[in-house]
C-alpha cells in the first residue's frame, strides 16, 4: 500500500528537468522554503529585548527614541502586551471557542512563542507553517491543517508529523487524502455567503456548496474516511455579524446530514473574519453576541468549537515607521519617497485591501503648511504607491511617517523586490495587565520570552530566509 503510494506521488525521472529540485523524501516535490534553523530561531528569541511600557504609552515618543538611537531605516514596534490582551479578550467574550491562530496572518516567531505560552493552538496552511510551529514546541494535536486543497507532499508530511486534523471541500481531495493519509480526521469546509467581507471573499475559492454536501458525505463514507466536523470562513474583514449566524445554521445542516449517514460529528470550526480593531462595525463584541447564543442552541456541549482568527490577533500589535529618503516638490503638491512600500510591509494595500493612514512625525508638524501629498515606496515601480493626494503637512527628507495597526497581512506577505525589506522589529510589553473581565492574564510575558543576553534587538520573522 505504502509502496504504491510512494510510486504514485514519487518524483518521476522527468522531474529532474526542474533542475535544482533534489527531493529529500519521496513526496518532496516542491522546493521547500529556506527557513531558519532551530538554532537560529532560538538565538533570535533569546536576543529579543523587551522594553516595558505603560498601557496607553505615547507611541510617538517611543518612535522618536528609536529613531534617535540612529535607526535610519524603516522598523516595526511590536507590542506583545496588545497581543496578550487580544487573547484574553477573545477568551472573555467567546469562552466556548478555542483559538487556533491563523499564522499566515503574521508568523513572527516572538508572537508565536507568546501565543504558545498562553495555550493558543494553530491553523496552518502548509508544510512550512506546520514546521514553523512544531519547531517552537507545538504538538500535532494543537494544529489544524486548514487548507482545503493541499499539495500531496504536504499531506504526506502531515501524516509523518501526526497532524491529523485537516479540512477538505471536494471529492478529489477526499480521494487524495484516502491514498496518502487515510487516518486523517476530516473537517468539511463549506461555502458561506461572504459578500460582507471587506478584505477577502474566501468562498469564491474554497468551500463546498450545499448541493455538494450529500455527495461528499457519501464518498467519505464509501472510502471509510473519518469525517469529524465542519468548518467555514465568512470572509476576511466581515462587516455583517449575521454572516456568522447563517454560516452556523448551514453548519448545523451538515451535522444533521453527516450524523444521519453515521458519522460522529464532534468539531465545529467557525474560521476567521473577526475584526482587528474596534473602530468599525461590527465590533468583536457584537459578533460574539450573535455567535454565542447560536452555538448554544445549535451545538450540544460535547461538540468542540474552534476558530481560526488571524487579523483579530495580530493587527493592533504592530506599528510601522518609515523614513522619507527623497522628495519632489511642485508649487501645488509634494511627493515623498519612503523606505518601505507595497512590495514590503505595506503589501496589505495590494493583497488585503487595507488603507493605512500615514501619521507625520516631525517637530511642530501641525503648524506647517499643508499640501496634497503622494507617498511612494522605495522600488522603481510606479505601482509602489502608498497613498495619493493625502492632505499632509510639509515634510523634510530624513523625517518619518508611521502607520498604526500594521500587524495583519503586512510583513507576512512582504518580499524583497528591488532589494528592499524591513527587517527591524523592536518589542515592547505594554503591560496590559487587565483583561476584558478585569483579571490578570494567565501567563506573564517573562515566562514565555527569555530576557536578553545581548543588547541586540533585531529578530527575523520565520517568513524571512536566514542570511546565507
Ligand atoms: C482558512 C483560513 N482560516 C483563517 C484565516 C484568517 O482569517 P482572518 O484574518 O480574517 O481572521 C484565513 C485567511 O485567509 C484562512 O484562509
Amino acid at each position: 500500500m505504502t509502496e504504491n503510494l510512494e510510486r504514485e506521488y514519487a518524483p518521476q525521472a522527468d522531474d529532474s528537468i526542474l533542475g535544482i529540485i533534489t527531493p529529500a523524501e519521496p513526496y518532496d516535490l516542491v522546493p521547500t522554503i529556506v527557513e531558519p534553523t532551530p538554532e537560529q530561531v532560538t538565538e533570535a528569541l533569546n536576543a529579543v529585548q523587551l522594553a516595558s511600557v505603560e498601557p496607553g504609552f505615547d507611541i510617538e515618543k517611543l518612535l522618536r527614541t528609536k529613531i534617535r538611537s540612529s535607526h535610519n531605516h524603516a522598523f516595526f514596534i511590536v507590542d506583545l502586551g496588545i497581543l496578550r490582551g487580544q487573547v484574553e479578550k477573545w477568551r472573555a467574550l467567546l469562552p466556548r471557542v478555542e483559538m487556533f491562530y491563523a499564522l499566515k496572518c503574521n508568523p513572527n516567531p516572538i508572537m508565536l512563542k507568546q501565543l504558545i505560552g498562553m495555550g493558543v493552538n494553530f491553523d496552518c496552511a502548509s508544510l512550512s507553517e506546520i514546521k514553523t510551529v512544531m519547531r517552537l514546541g507545538v504538538t500535532p494535536d494543537r494544529i489544524i491543517f486548514a487548507n482545503p486543497c493541499k499539495l500531496p507532499s504536504h499531506i504526506a508530511f502531515a501524516r509523518t508529523a501526526r497532524v491529523k486534523m485537516m479540512t477538505f471541500d471536494n471529492e478529489d481531495e477526499l480521494r487524495k487524502i484516502k491514498k496518502i493519509f487515510p487516518g486523517a480526521r476530516l473537517v468539511l469546509r463549506i461555502a458561506t455567503d461572504d459578500s460582507a467581507a471587506t478584505h477577502s471573499r474566501l468562498s469564491t475559492k474554497f468551500g463546498a456548496k450545499e448541493a455538494e454536501w450529500g455527495n461528499l458525505i457519501k464518498v467519505a463514507k464509501d472510502l471509510k474516511l473519518r469525517l469529524i466536523g465542519v468548518s467555514f470562513h465568512v470572509g476576511s474583514g466581515c462587516s455583517d455579524a449575521k454572516a456568522y449566524d447563517s454560516a452556523l445554521q448551514a453548519a448545523r445542516r451538515v451535522f444533521d446530514l453527516a450524523e444521519t449517514a453515521g458519522f460522529k460529528m464532534e468539531l465545529l470550526d467557525i474560521g476567521g473574519g473577526f475584526p482587528g480593531t474596534d473602530t468599525g462595525k461590527p465590533t468583536f463584541q457584537q459578533i460574539a453576541e450573535v455567535v454565542n447564543p447560536v452555538l448554544t442552541s445549535l451545538f450540544p456541549p460535547h461538540v468542540r468549537i474552534i476558530a481560526e482568527p488571524g487579523r483579530f490577533v495580530a493587527m493592533r500589535t504592530h506599528t510601522l515607521a518609515v523614513t522619507i529618503h527623497s522628495r519632489r516638490k511642485t508649487p501645488e503638491q509634494r511627493v515623498y519617497y519612503v523606505d518601505d512600500g507595497v512590495y514590503g510591509s505595506l503589501s496589505c494595500i495590494v493583497w488585503d485591501h487595507q488603507h493605512p493612514t500615514p501619521f507625520p512625525l516631525g517637530r511642530n508638524v501641525h503648524e506647517r503648511p499643508r499640501y496634497p501629498s503622494t507617498i511612494f515606496g522605495p522600488t522603481c515601480d510606479s505601482i509602489d504607491c502608498i497613498g495619493k493626494d493625502i492632505d499632509l503637512p510639509e515634510m523634510q527628507v530624513g523625517e518619518w511617517f508611521y502607520f498604526k495597526d500594521m500587524g495583519a497581512y503586512t510583513a507576512a506577505s512582504a518580499c524583497q523586490f528591488n532589494g528592499f525589506l524591513t527587517d527591524r522589529f523592536f518589542y515592547v510589553d505594554s503591560k496590559q495587565t487587565t483583561t476584558a473581565r478585569g483579571k490578570r492574564p494567565s501567563t506573564p510575558l517573562r515566562d514565555v520570552v527569555k530576557q536578553p543576553k545581548v543588547q541586540k534587538q533585531t529578530v527575523p520573522p520565520t517568513a524571512r530566509p536566514p542570511p546565507s
